[in-house]
């Protein structure tokens, strides 16, 4: 049977721990979750496990990342099942914080973090990533990790928090893992369990389609082309698109002419009420 998980409410709780692991030479990992773990989260604690002696998992549904208008009050919670999964992958300790212990009524600071964060999930959602960076900062700070551990499935966000750590000079390593994915292409997500029986269905053309132009452009079909076309079938199959985008994989800048480096599809689309967004890789050309 696997062991239990301990799990901290303080900062002072978690960094009493974490002392006494680095007093006995070990190294420590950090995976920031909003809980409702699926195996998309569990991939990263298993990563964790592997580059580092012990892993922390956080758990925390940040509400400085949500609009008012959106889904804060209704984000899955499952504080038991998350502990019973984290103690299957031998995690070695939770640190699930309270709101006062993360934000203390008088807290005034706020981490922006401009050019990675603008645009794509950062248009539509204007406070969205000054709120994880805000969070994540904190995170890093109060448990002062080696590596912390990020998907790819969040992309814009993994590129936003290797900024921040770099520009405020926090002495982490970021490490992405890769997309985790149901068996028909769909990116496993928390907010996949708003999805009805029918937008299911149409769910995977997500990816699909962002596979399908990430090969045109690939094999040298125009870039606007390429895009035009998946936006047009995204849009024919009932999502409600915010962006599909070519990007450089590095800067995020636009890519108007030429695949000359990394690259990556993005995209970000509504269906019913459901936000969703992915990404994949261009295929390297073959010299
Ligand atoms: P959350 O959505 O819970 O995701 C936690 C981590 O799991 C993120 O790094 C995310 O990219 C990763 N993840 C989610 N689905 C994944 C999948 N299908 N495959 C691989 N990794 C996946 O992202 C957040 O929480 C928050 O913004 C947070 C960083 C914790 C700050 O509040």
């Amino acid at each position: 049977m696997a062991k239990r998980v301990g799990t901290v409410r303080s900062v002072r709780a978690l960094r009493k721990r974490v002392a006494a692991w680095r007093a006995a030479g070990e190294t420590v990992a950090l995976v920031p979750t909003m809980g409702a773990l699926h195996e998309g989260h569990l991939s990263l604690v298993r990563l964790a496990k592997k580059r580092a002696d012990r892993a922390v998992v956080s758990i925390f549904v940040n509400p400085t990342q949500f609009a008012p208008s959106e889904d804060l009050g209704t984000y899955p919670r499952d504080e038991v099942g998350d502990r019973k999964k984290l103690a299957a992958l031998d995690t070695d300790l939770i640190f699930s914080p309270t709101e006062k212990e993360m934000y203390p009524p008088d807290f005034s600071t706020r981490v922006q973090v401009a050019d990675v964060s603008e645009g794509l999930c950062g248009a539509s959602r204007p406070q969205f990533f000054s709120g994880v960076a805000t969070v994540v900062a904190k995170l890093l700070i109060q448990c002062l990790p080696d590596i912390a551990v990020f998907g790819d499935k969040d992309y814009q966000q993994l590129l936003v928090v290797r900024r921040l750590a770099r520009d405020l000079d926090i002495p982490v390593k970021i490490v992405g893992g890769p997309v985790v994915r149901e068996p028909d292409g769909l990116a496993m997500s928390s907010r996949n369990a708003y999805l009805t029986p029918k937008e299911r269905r149409i769910a995977p053309l997500l990816h699909s389609t962002i596979e399908d132009v990430a090969a045109d452009i690939a094999a040298g079909r125009p870039i606007e082309d390429a895009l035009t076309a998946g936006r047009e079938r995204l849009i024919a199959a009932a999502f409600d698109l915010d962006y599909l985008e070519l990007r450089d994989a590095q800067s995020l800048k636009p890519i108007e002419d030429e695949v000359d480096g990394p690259a990556r599809v993005l995209v970000g689309a509504y269906l019913g009420r459901t936000r969703l967004i992915d990404n994949v890789a261009v295929p390297r050309k073959r010299p």
